[in-house]
């Protein structure tokens, strides 16, 4: 976990929808809403962890901040700059803030620029890199993309330096990628991330895929990486024992919405949300006296299809402290005490 930079985001998300057209009969499409609008910021040098079920949407919402996605609507506002893209098509000064002087259109970072100071680490190492290139070539990709080295020389030196930031041994730089274990080939992943000199990366379950073992030291190199680089996190993962260690704060989201957000240390010990309350209570505590006294809170039922989500809260349907409220309308995403986001009807109430 990094010491917390200024105050100001670095990153801020507005309103953001990812929908996907999704073909459900003959001649119809339905829109699949995979990101709902969802909205917060993330600050320099700081790790804001995303958990949440199988399929609530938070790869897309990594992709999508990144624009590997196009939006669908919303903007992402980084360093005080919309990103957008040269199609794209979305009204951002509907998302203008007092802040902005009303309008963004004025302030626009290029989708080429934001892809120097952005990255994605992927789950899988193993299909996210080319069998066909070596080390060295996979490495120095984005700074061929982006034309960062002079020569020759200067690639392969960059690429020999990133080598050993992230621990692999610069003598293998000829070889494969089936030629290096999992731990070692999410090492390739992470120093071709890195090749552009990125302020800000999206690492997408990055230790997953790996052996219990081996995933400690992976997290800790990412913990590394962050001081002395002063890298800006955006951590996806369902572990939430891994999220607890990495991350300053946590989110929550929930079938394409976000439902809570807060301070580490806060959601776990005194999260506000029921799905959040659910989702906690089945992470280990390591102290029995703690451990008998908290609860594990199952879950009930599936999680709907996006394609089929409930009206109002989408959590409802699984909800045991649903009202009719719920189904009428979606709770406002609010800050309920400083720093800690909920959206539920019924907080008040279920935290009283
Ligand atoms: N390219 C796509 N086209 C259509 N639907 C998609 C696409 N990508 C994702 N989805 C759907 O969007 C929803 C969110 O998917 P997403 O991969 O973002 O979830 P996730 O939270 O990352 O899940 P997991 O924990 O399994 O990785 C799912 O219902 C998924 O089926
Ligand atoms: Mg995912």
């Amino acid at each position: 976990m990094a010491a917390q930079g200024n105050d100001a985001p670095l990153v801020e998300v507005r309103h953001l929808k990812e929908y996907f057209p999704v073909n459900t009969g003959f001649f119809k499409t339905t829109p699949l809403k995979a990101v709902d609008d969802v909205s917060f910021s993330i600050k320099r040098g700081e790790t804001l962890g995303l958990v949440g079920e199988s399929g609530c949407g938070k790869t897309t919402v990594g992709r999508t901040i990144l624009h590997l996605y196009e939006p669908t609507d919303g903007v992402v506002v980084y360093d005080g700059k919309a990103v957008v893209g040269p199609k794209e098509k979305v009204d951002i000064d509907k998302f203008a803030t007092p802040a902005d002087g009303g309008s963004l259109k004025g302030n626009i970072l290029s989708l080429n620029e934001y892809r120097t100071k952005t990255t994605m680490v992927f789950q899988d190492p193993y299909s996210s890199l080319n069998p066909r290139m070596t080390v060295s070539d996979i490495i120095a990709e984005p700074l061929d993309v982006h034309k960062m080295c002079a020569n020759a020389q200067e690639r392969e030196e960059r690429v020999l330096e990133l080598m050993n930031r992230v621990g692999l041994n610069s003598e293998h730089a000829s070889r494969y990628a089936h030629e290096f274990s999992g731990g070692q080939r999410q090492r390739i992943g992470i120093a071709r991330s890195l090749a552009v000199n990125p302020e800000f990366i999206v690492c997408d379950e990055p230790v997953s895929a790996l052996d219990v073992s081996i995933q400690a030291q992976v997290i800790n190199m990412f913990d590394e990486l962050q001081e002395e680089m002063g890298l800006t996190y955006l951590f996806i993962a369902h572990d939430l024992l891994v999220v607890r260690h990495i991350s300053d704060r946590i989110a929550v989201m929930y079938l394409g919405k976000m439902v809570e957000l807060a301070d580490a240390a806060e959601i776990y010990d005194r999260p506000l949300h029921p799905y959040s309350k659910s989702l906690l209570s089945a992470v280990p505590i390591p102290d029995p006296k703690i451990a008998r006294a908290n609860k594990r809170i199952p879950l009930q039922g599936d999680i709907p299809s996006p394609l089929n989500a409930p009206s109002g809260c989408p959590f409802r349907t699984r909800c045991q402290y649903a009202t009719e409220a719920c189904a009428a309308s979606m709770p406002e995403f609010k800050e309920v005490e400083k720093g800690h986001f909920v959206a539920c009807h019924r907080t008040a109430d279920i935290n009283a």
